[in-house]
């Protein structure tokens, strides 16, 4: 049997000059929110913003505990705040960022898997794309338009409730 292939697409831009205006906006509110961040342990600042269908701009950042596993990523920590505030939230796009404190990031920081799983349920739930904006502090901006360019073959709720009933 031949081996089933896939095919992601992601946008490589040279800088944030070419996104609209609204999506360099949300960047700019992930940096301002990475100078925010708890992480005295990591010292790497990472901050989120997520632009919600109505405009809304909704911010987080990296939360570390000397506890480590207690933490959470900026992602989270955004994309949880704002479904606490906006229950049933539709999420057009996530921008997220750096700041390392021990030298400049010139690469797109890509979500960690954790986080990837959380965008994916959201953006399942709300039934409109997530697109996601990736930057360092400078240099090429990746975009992909959909949590589903991040993660491939998500673990999703349906597999919670479609089952073959027991005969
Ligand atoms: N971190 C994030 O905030 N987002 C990610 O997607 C990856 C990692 C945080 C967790 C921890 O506080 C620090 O970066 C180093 O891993």
């Amino acid at each position: 049997m031949p081996a089933e292939k896939l095919m992601l697409e992601y946008l490589m831009l040279s800088g944030p000059d070419e996104l609209s205006a609204g999506e360099q906006r949300l960047l700019e509110e992930a940096k301002g929110a990475a100078l925010k961040a708890y992480a005295p342990y990591s010292n790497f600042r990472v901050g989120a913003a997520i632009m919600l269908e109505d405009g809304t701009i909704v911010t987080g950042n990296n939360q570390e505990n000397a506890a480590y596993p207690s933490g959470l990523c900026a992602e989270r920590v955004a994309l949880f705040y704002a479904s606490a505030v906006h229950p049933g939230m539709k999420v057009k796009a996530l921008a997220v960022t750096a700041i390392n404190s021990d030298g400049i990031i010139e690469q797109p920081v890509t979500p960690c898997g954790a986080c990837r799983q959380v965008m994916a349920e959201y953006e399942k739930n709300s039934g409109i794309p997530m697109r996601i904006i990736m930057q360092g502090q400078t240099g090429p901006v990746m975009v992909v338009d959909s949590v589903s360019s991040l993660l491939p073959f998500t673990f999703v709720n349906d597999f919670l409730f479609n089952h073959k009933r027991k005969p």
